[in-house]
């Protein structure tokens, strides 16, 4: 029984702390696990919010976004369709809004959320063989007459006369380094990726809403991220996290199995040890009882040995009060 209580002890600290080491890669700050749609879903989500405060048309809102999406910003601007068709928006961050955008299917009121993925760009958009020049920046468009919506179904707008500019502030050349030329990288809603010229004052032309990005062509191949495809979902990543899991349950499981296997070992070769000791012991004891004529066994509480009389031959009487 003594033995049982003080191993497992020891053992126990052991595997808790390997199994922490094992484990806490996984849950340390990490990014969202979440696919570029539902990033989509939760930014119409936040920038309806912010709207909701002071509902004014033509006033660009900032979101507060949760802290593990640090370094991501939305906005929202709430316009009616018409102003949008006749008027376009002269600026809205990097966007420039030309006269004659109309919206698929037709709404009195429209959103237009605004996001820039900052350092979060390659996460959501990975793009193998190229690198990102400035970050991923979207525009899409929702009805805005329910102001409480979540889950919207995103507006087709389209650029019927001219196309919305993209004007890219801070594109980062100085980490080209290549022979290649800085090129506009489009994201549409449906998973799909195309390719256009930059144009001067690193502006990307678009006629429908989506992502948009400047990328360059990395000169040698990246070799880790190059088997991730963009699918608009995100599907990889959950799969390798999954295999992550997974393998390291797998790999402490065994690692516990031979642990135990070990204390196993160590305790049954002690518990013989300790029988045969006790034996010996025994047989010492029971020559020497057999010389005082009495047996004294040793008994253990907890860790201390104690010796005490099993039987007392002659039990003493009191006589003085006992008196039949
Ligand atoms: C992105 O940058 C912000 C600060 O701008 C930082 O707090 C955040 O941890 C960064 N996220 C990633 C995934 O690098
Ligand atoms: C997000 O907005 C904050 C405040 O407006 C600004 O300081 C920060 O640079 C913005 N980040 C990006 C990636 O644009
Ligand atoms: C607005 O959307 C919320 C959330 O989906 C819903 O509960 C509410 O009934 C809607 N209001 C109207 C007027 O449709
Ligand atoms: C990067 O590329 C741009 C355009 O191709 C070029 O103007 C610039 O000089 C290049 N910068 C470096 C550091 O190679």
């Amino acid at each position: 029984m003594r033995l049982k209580i003080s191993i497992p002890f020891p053992l126990i600290i052991f595997t808790a702390f390997l199994s922490s080491l094992l484990f806490t890669p996984l849950t340390t700050s990490q990014p969202p696990a979440m696919s570029a749609r539902s990033l989509d879903a939760l930014l119409q989500d936040y920038a309806f919010r912010a709207v909701q405060v002071r509902p004014k048309t033509g006033v660009v809102f900032d979101t507060t976004l949760p802290e593990n999406l640090a370094g991501v910003n939305a906005s929202a601007m709430r316009l009616r369709s018409g102003s949008l068709r006749t008027r376009g928006v002269k600026s809205y961050r990097e966007f420039q809004i030309p006269i004659g955008v109309v919206e698929q299917p037709y709404s009195k009121r429209i959103v237009l959320v605004y996001h820039n993925l900052g350092n979060f760009s390659s996460r959501f958009y990975p793009l193998p063989g190229f690198t990102y020049l400035a970050p991923v920046l979207g525009l899409l468009a929702y009805d805005a007459t329910n102001l409480s919506a979540t889950g919207l179904p995103e507006l087709e707008i389209r650029a019927s006369e001219e196309p919305i500019s993209v004007r890219f502030s801070d594109v980062k050349f100085e980490q080209n380094g290549t022979s290649f030329s800085p090129k506009c990288v489009y994201f549409d809603l449906y998973g799909s990726v195309q390719f256009d010229n930059l144009l001067r004052g690193n502006v990307c032309p678009m006629v429908k809403q989506g992502h948009f990005s400047v990328v360059v062509e990395a000169t040698a191949p990246s070799p880790a991220p190059a088997a991730e495809e963009y699918s608009g979902a995100g599907k990889g990543r959950g799969k390798s996290n999954t295999g992550k899991i997974v393998g390291s349950t797998i790999g402490a499981l065994i690692l516990l199995g031979v642990i135990f296997v070990v204390v196993w070992k160590i305790k049954e070769r002690e518990d013989l040890k300790k029988k045969k000791e006790k034996k010996k012991k025994l047989e010492q004891e029971t020559e020497w009882g057999n010389e005082r004529d009495e047996a004294l066994q040793v008994t253990s509480f907890g860790n201390i040995k104690a010796p005490f009389a099993m039987i007392t031959r002659t039990q003493p009487v009191l006589e003085d009060r006992y008196v039949p």
